[in-house]
């Protein structure tokens, strides 16, 4: 029966990060700087709050987008953060930023049309554009330290582009955009029938100045994808929002509605407890990761290796190009010889070719240990 399988679905495949983690999560005494996901636990007053929404039998189905509560304060903490206005009718509470990401394609994308991406990117983009029946069209961002921009995109323009995926600040690279850079890409798709999608879940992890959301410039053509599984150490609690206008909300929520009705009202509750009492939880984490990807960069430069310096989120992104091995050869190669995972490049598309992905969500002392080996490997192999 296995033939009857959607031939969209059995062309997708699991995610090269998972695939790479599977395969060597199993070796002893590995030291793994693979994972993308904070290691803090979550704050205690938002566990709180969960626990108290089981006691008090907050335990039912919510509003399709999410108790009003919520959704006031979402709208609250984009305003006071980073000055996007929006009303409670246009925001959904999401099973994380990977469901806000897959209604938001299912509604906006029809079948042959063109998504852009930069590559190297987020693996998780590609096989949603996918399953809608949609193609994603790569952006090389190489030559421009990862970053998309307005000269960059206009060559793909035509009339089948659709959408343009801004991921910033970027998993895997680190990297952010400028006011500037927004607002020069604002400029070429306005009034062309052309979403922006923009995925902002490390919003709140930024280590030199403010974030900024294109929403700002082209709010009738964007669609904000956030969430708390990042900024509040939340990834099991599977938070996320979509924030667009509500000609587009209206729309979305029915995908929503007949996919999961509602996220868990549980987690909401302790969504509410982030988003007020806990709006600045992000800070003290955030002071830890910048030390750390100082840490982490400086001695990757010592190493002799090229590496941008992240403006945000919490990975960097070495070249690895001077040891003439594919990406995966040389991660399976240092897990074997070295015992220190990373993520080959070549799981963020082929723009990644040539790079490998290392988390800094981890203590620095493991980070040291990590680097120590990784360090001594690469002088054994001059
Ligand atoms: C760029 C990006 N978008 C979305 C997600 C998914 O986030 P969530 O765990 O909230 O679904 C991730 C998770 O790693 C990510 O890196």
């Amino acid at each position: 029966m296995e033939h009857l399988i959607h031939s969209r679905v059995k062309n997708i495949e699991i995610s090269g990060i998972r695939r790479f983690f599977n395969m060597v999560a199993n070796r002893p005494d590995l030291i793994s700087l693979t994972i993308g996901q904070p290691d803090f636990p979550t704050p205690e007053h938002i566990k709180e709050a969960g626990k108290e929404a089981i006691t008090d039998n907050f335990t039912t189905y919510t509003h399709n987008a999410g108790f009003l509560e919520l959704r006031q304060a979402a709208c609250d903490f984009i305003l006071e953060k980073y000055g996007l206005y929006y009303d409670s009718d246009e925001v959904i509470v999401t099973v994380g930023a990977s469901q806000a990401l897959d209604i938001t394609f299912r509604t906006i994308l029809e079948e042959e049309t063109e998504v852009i991406l930069p590559g190297p990117v987020y693996p998780g983009y590609e096989p949603l554009i996918q399953l809608c029946g949609a193609k994603p069209v790569y952006v090389d961002t190489r030559s421009n330290g990862f970053r998309l921009s307005a000269e960059l995109i206009a060559p793909y323009l035509n009339e089948r582009t659709r959408c343009i995926v801004l991921p910033y600040p970027s998993n895997p690279t680190g990297v952010t955009l400028s006011e500037q850079e927004l607002q020069k890409i604002a400029e070429l798709v306005k009034g062309r029938p052309i979403w922006i999608v923009s995925d902002e879940i490390y919003s709140e992890l930024v280590y030199n100045g403010e974030h900024h959301s294109i929403a700002k410039w082209l709010r009738e053509q964007t669609i904000v994808i956030n969430g708390l599984s990042k900024s509040h150490s939340m990834t099991g609690w599977r938070i996320g929002f979509v924030f667009a206008p509500s000609f587009v909300t209206k729309h979305m929520i029915k995908v929503h509605q007949y996919s999961v009705s509602c996220t868990s009202s549980v987690s909401q509750k302790a969504a509410l407890a982030a988003l007020t009492a806990g709006k600045n939880d992000a800070e003290t984490m955030r002071s830890q990761y910048k030390e750390r990807m100082e840490y982490a960069y400086h001695r990757l430069i010592k190493m002799g290796l090229e590496v941008e310096k992240p403006s945000g989120a919490f990975y960097l992104f070495p070249s690895i190009a001077a040891f003439g091995q594919s990406s995966f050869d040389f991660a399976l190669d240092v897990v074997n010889k070295a015992g220190v995972a990373l993520v080959p490049g070549s799981a963020f598309s082929e723009y990644g070719e040539g790079y490998v992905r290392l988390s800094y969500a981890y203590s620095l002392d493991t980070l040291k240990k990590g680097l120590d080996r990784l360090e001594r490997y690469l002088k054994e192999k001059q």
